[in-house]
């Protein structure tokens, strides 16, 4: 069938989409320095990375001091690893024209431990990153009952309630240690806009209270890990009711986490994870050391994608949802296992073994969102351990309406067929190999009314 008109992918442009940027913690855990960002922050732009669209540089756990200073009660940076303090580093990284972030915790000390939280300073702490240039603030979750609780658990989850509630919560909930940074944000925005990213692992109902003003992020799942299981398992936790209709560009983004590509995954589920991540609409966080890499290597190409960047990007801002052979509609999956410490799981479940069915696991998933323009992006993802035949209904099986479009691949950046919704399927003669996807963009022809 002979293509009219095809609406070719928007390239580079950026306008409220999710997040872009780098974030220290999958490359250097929590031992960032001085010297490693500002590295970064050079290779995001000789790399090419910022002009696609990354933007923030985000450090971690453990750039503070133990003490804050003792006469102003403001943070200070660690003297060993940040010799100049932070408002240096921070214009260095404004002078490559990206934008800085730091790391706090919504308690009186932060997930690694013992060093100093932002719970009852929000509004000195907004101040002094106002006065630093800050940007960006990760607001993370952990000992909510303060330091004479430290160390004893660092969730400490209010079963009760979160049974009661539909969604786990700590005690105190994540809702009365967060409000008040919110609020602390919105005071300093007339002159600093900070974005904040709320770290609480979608628990107690964060989209309902998160996004006031859209420039908001907040994590839907535990810490990701270098491994496939914890990819997919953080994958399986965007794909809810609860986020579909709160995340937007007005409203505010819901992140599966810092990506686990350039580490220790295949070629090929590096890509399935970058496809997936900037399909559902996560905001897209580099998470590998970008230091002495090469413009053609294979990691650095793989986040170079544009086609993916701009579907993350679209201003129609809908998350793509599993609409085929979904591990997520056939499994529970609660979204409270870390998969940290070297890949090992644990389960939150210890304590609750009730709400834990064992996870199933199905085979060849197809992931659809609508785009802008009448457009849809389409993801094919083999979960299974072998190779696997894919054979789906545009219409029925990936849910696009009746229609016909141009099939374009996003990774080999051209058209490769036509399809006509709904009679045709999709059944290529190849099978697709273990954890490797098909990326699709489906763009309206102009032969039927859109
Ligand atoms: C938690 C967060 C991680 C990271 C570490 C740092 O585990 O979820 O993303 O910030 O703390 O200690």
């Amino acid at each position: 069938m002979l293509a009219l008109t095809v609406i070719l992918p928007a390239t580079s442009s950026i306008v409220s989409g999710p997040q872009l940027g780098w974030g220290s913690y999958n490359a250097f855990g929590v031992d960032a320095t001085d010297g490693q960002v500002r590295d970064t922050a050079d290779a995001m732009v000789n790399l090419g990375l910022a002009s696609l669209g990354y933007r923030f540089v985000l450090i971690d756990d453990q750039w503070q001091s133990k003490d804050r200073d003792p006469e102003t009660g403001k943070l200070v940076a660690n003297p060993s690893k940040f010799p100049h303090g932070i408002k240096p580093l921070a214009d260095y990284v404004h002078s490559k024209g990206l934008l800085f972030g730091l790391y706090s915790n919504a308690a009186e000390v932060t997930c690694s431990g013992s060093l100093p939280g932002h719970l009852g300073n929000e509004a000195l702490d907004a101040e002094t990153f106002v006065e630093w240039g800050v940007d960006y603030l990760k607001s993370d979750n952990c000992y909510p009952q303060g330091v004479d609780n430290t160390n004893v658990d660092k969730y400490t989850i209010a079963w009760a309630k979160s049974l009661w509630d539909g969604g786990v919560v700590q005690s105190p909930s994540e809702r009365e240690r967060y409000l008040p940074m919110v609020a602390a944000i919105e005071a300093v925005r007339p002159r600093r806009n900070i974005t904040l990213e709320l770290c609480l692992y979608g628990w107690d109902h964060v989209e309902k209270w998160a996004s006031t003003t859209g420039d908001h992020l907040w994590r839907a799942t535990q810490d990701i890990a270098d491994n496939w299981p914890s990819v997919t398992y953080n994958l399986d936790c965007l794909d809810t009711d609860r986020f579909y209709d709160t995340s937007g560009p007005s409203k505010g983004w819901a992140y599966g986490d810092a990506l686990q590509v350039g580490h220790s995954l295949s070629t090929s589920e590096q890509r399935s994870h970058f496809a997936l991540w900037a399909a559902t609409k996560s905001p897209l966080f580099l998470g590998f050391d970008l230091r002495g890499r090469a413009k053609n290597d294979s990691s650095v190409v793989t986040v170079s994608n544009r086609d993916l960047i701009a579907v993350n990007q679209d201003l129609n801002g809908k998350p793509a949802r599993c609409v085929m052979g979904c591990t997520s509609k056939t499994t529970k999956v609660l979204c409270a296992e870390w998969w940290g410490g070297g890949g090992q799981r644990r389960e939150l479940s210890a304590r609750e073994p009730s709400l834990w069915p064992p996870r199933g696991s199905t085979k060849v998933e197809v992931w659809t969102a609508a785009l802008s323009g009448g457009a849809h992006v389409v993801i094919v993802v083999n979960r299974a351990d072998g190779d696997e035949v894919v054979k789906f209904d545009w219409s029925t099986d990936a849910m696009i309406p009746a229609g016909c479009f141009a099939l374009y691949d996003m990774w080999a950046h051209a058209v490769v067929g036509n399809v006509t919704s709904p009679l045709d399927e999709y059944a290529p003669s190849a099978k697709l190999a273990s954890h490797a996807h098909l990326a699709f963009r489906l763009d309206p022809v102009g032969l039927y009314p859109r």
